[in-house]
């Protein structure tokens, strides 16, 4: 019996020889994402999120937007049309977790940043239907009535920095400063969720649009 016949025809040699050649396939396909510096380098301007950013994403995250919005655009030109640039991998190197969703009730939001004034997100967030009258998407109210929580910032940008994330010193030291500056706000108690939600929204996608 030739080396072929019984590999195909005895289940155990058969399993044996399927699991070596996917494994093959799949090394293969693995083991360059290792050494490719544009899945790990960040694009031309990115750097990690302010404190005040850091604060809306965590609220992002709370309610749930990445449940309905993607952050992800496909290089297809009814994508690219809509939403501009497909996203690229050395945009995402800051972000832990990952965004990117894998529902699109409400439109991609990876470029969203500068599209809206901060007063149009501020009345949207607060009741959608009074900016676009047939949204599906719900109020979030409470984002101007709840105080953004500072206390918890410093040590969140240290675990980041454990992982990965490169926040100076500096960054860490100044970064209740940074949030008073960023939001205009006199005092931290007087920050919002809203306020570090819109910070959020406003500052995504953009590095690549002022990169090109
Ligand atoms: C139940 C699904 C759902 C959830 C949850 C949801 N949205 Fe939406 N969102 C939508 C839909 C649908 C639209 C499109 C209609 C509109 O503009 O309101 C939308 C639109 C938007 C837009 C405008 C995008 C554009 O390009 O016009 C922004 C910004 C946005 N949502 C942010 C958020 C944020 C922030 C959260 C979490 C606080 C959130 N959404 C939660 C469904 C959702």
């Amino acid at each position: 019996m030739s080396f072929q016949i019984k590999a195909e025809t005895n289940v155990f040699y058969l399993i044996v020889f399927t699991l070596i050649m996917v494994s093959i396939g799949g090394l293969v396909q693995i083991t360059p994402l290792f050494f490719q510096h544009s899945t790990t380098e960040p694009i031309k301007g990115l750097k990690p999120y302010s404190a005040l950013r850091l604060t809306g994403r965590d609220i992002y995250i709370r309610e749930g937007c990445n449940t309905c919005h993607s952050q992800m655009i496909r290089p297809f030109r009814a994508e690219t049309d809509r939403y501009g640039h497909y996203s690229v991998a050395g945009e995402f190197v800051y972000d832990k977790p990952f965004l990117w969703g894998s529902k699109r009730t409400g439109p991609d939001l990876h470029r969203v940043g500068g599209r809206y004034s901060d007063e149009w997100h501020r009345v949207h967030l607060d009741q959608p239907r009074s900016v676009v009258p047939e949204s599906v998407m719900p109020a979030y109210p409470w984002l101007n009535t709840s105080m953004a929580n500072s206390g918890d910032i410093l040590a969140k940008m240290r675990g980041l920095r454990m992982v990965g994330i490169p926040y100076t010193d500096a960054d860490i030291d100044g970064a209740l400063e940074s949030m008073l500056t960023e939001s205009g706000k006199a005092s931290l108690e007087e920050i919002t969720e809203m306020d570090a939600m819109v910070a959020y929204l406003q500052g995504l996608g953009i590095e690549l649009k002022r990169a090109r």
